[in-house]
């Protein structure tokens, strides 16, 4: 019986940092409602020129350094976002070439903010069932580019970035990821839209401006669906592993909003100081939010051989997941 895990992490941000005191010069926002509606401080923004390539190659690069592992070895790479920066070739196809996985299958992932969780999902059953060796499955997004910059709703929450995690298959030690659930609601898909892939019709030049590339969504009423699904998928996994929330060393949550995380974390009876928060840092970067941190913790050596560590998200579709690893 083979089990994946965990060997490598990585992440990569632009250098670019926009503050809320940056906001508040573009749209009707204050620092404050920001940090006490949110979380968020500031956040990182690809400049001109920048692609999400660039920052998915480079977390997919220090993921193998960590691990000792060459990109050769690779066989399987998965790439969650909804930015690529072209339709085709796919970011993941452009990874696997310039990591010299050659052979390795490929292919890109669109599950929104849960687009890391669901890849986690998928690499698991081909590592477990012999359909992989070595996955390399990445989270990343340019959400900049798909923000309207004039609509208060949306603009604060947004960032950039990727991150990276390198899977093996190893005979099972108990070690690795334990269980992955992934769900969807499509009937409340409307909450949360982007509809720049709107193929059911030809679109006349404005409303292709007027409609074509930005986030939509309806925040308040998304709020509640987030903090009971993110609870209800992570009792799920835990009650299914037969783990106790007070084991729990450290939870990752998206970072959609610090609120929805706290209440999250209350309902889970999460341990003070074991869930980890960095959105006011980076903001909401969608599938790359998870990765980010976890490479975060990883690299601060917080996680022992041992520790359970539970990961969670939730997104546009609506979609909602969660992972249980025991490092
Ligand atoms: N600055 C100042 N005021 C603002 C801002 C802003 N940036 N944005 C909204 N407001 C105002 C609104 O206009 C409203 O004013 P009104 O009362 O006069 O009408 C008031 O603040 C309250 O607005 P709400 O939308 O009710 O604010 P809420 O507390 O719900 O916070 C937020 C909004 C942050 C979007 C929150 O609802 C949220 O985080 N929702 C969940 C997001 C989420 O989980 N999304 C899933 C992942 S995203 C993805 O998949 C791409």
């Amino acid at each position: 019986m083979k089990r994946a895990r965990i060997v490598g992490t990585g992440m990569a941000v632009p250098d670019k940092i926009l503050t809320n005191a940056d906001l508040e010069k573009i749209v009707d926002t204050t620092d404050e409602w920001i940090v006490s509606r949110t979380g968020i401080r500031e956040r990182r923004i690809a400049s001109e020129g920048e692609s999400l390539f660039d920052f998915a190659l480079a977390a997919a690069e220090r993921a193998l350094e960590m691990a000792g592992i060459a990109g050769s070895e690779v066989d399987l790479v998965i790439c969650a976002t909804f930015s690529s920066d072209l339709v085709f070739p796919t970011t993941s196809a452009r990874i696997q070439a310039a990591i010299g996985a050659s052979g390795a299958a490929a292919f890109d992932l669109s599950a929104a903010c849960t687009g890391f969780i669901y890849g986690l999902g998928i690499a698991d059953r081909f590592l477990r069932t012999d359909g992989a060796r070595t996955a390399l499955v990445l989270g990343g997004e340019l959400l900049s580019r798909f923000t309207d910059w004039t609509d208060r709703d949306t603009c604060v929450l947004f960032g950039d970035g990727a991150g990276a995690a390198l899977l093996r298959a190893e005979d099972d030690a108990g070690h690795g990821l334990l269980d992955v659930r992934m769900h969807c609601d499509g009937s409340l898909g409307d909450l949360i839209r982007l509809p720049a892939c709107d193929n059911r019709k030809s679109p006349s030049l404005g409303e292709l401006e007027a409609d074509r590339s930005f986030i939509k969504m309806r925040g308040n009423e998304t709020f509640k669906i987030a903090v009971r699904s993110l609870a209800e998928v992570s009792d799920e996994v835990l009650k299914d592993a037969g783990i106790a929330h007070e084991e729990v060393n450290w939870f990752i949550p998206h970072q959609a909003n610090r609120r929805i995380i706290d209440a999250v974390g209350r309902r889970l009876e999460i341990r003070d100081g074991h869930t980890y928060v960095n959105i006011d840092r980076y903001g909401n970067t969608s599938a790359a939010s998870v990765p980010i941190a976890l490479d975060e913790l990883n690299r601060a050596g917080k996680l022992a051989k041992g520790d359970i560590v539970l990961c969670a998200a939730f997104g546009g579709g609506l979609v909602w997941g969660a992972g249980l690893l025991r490092w």
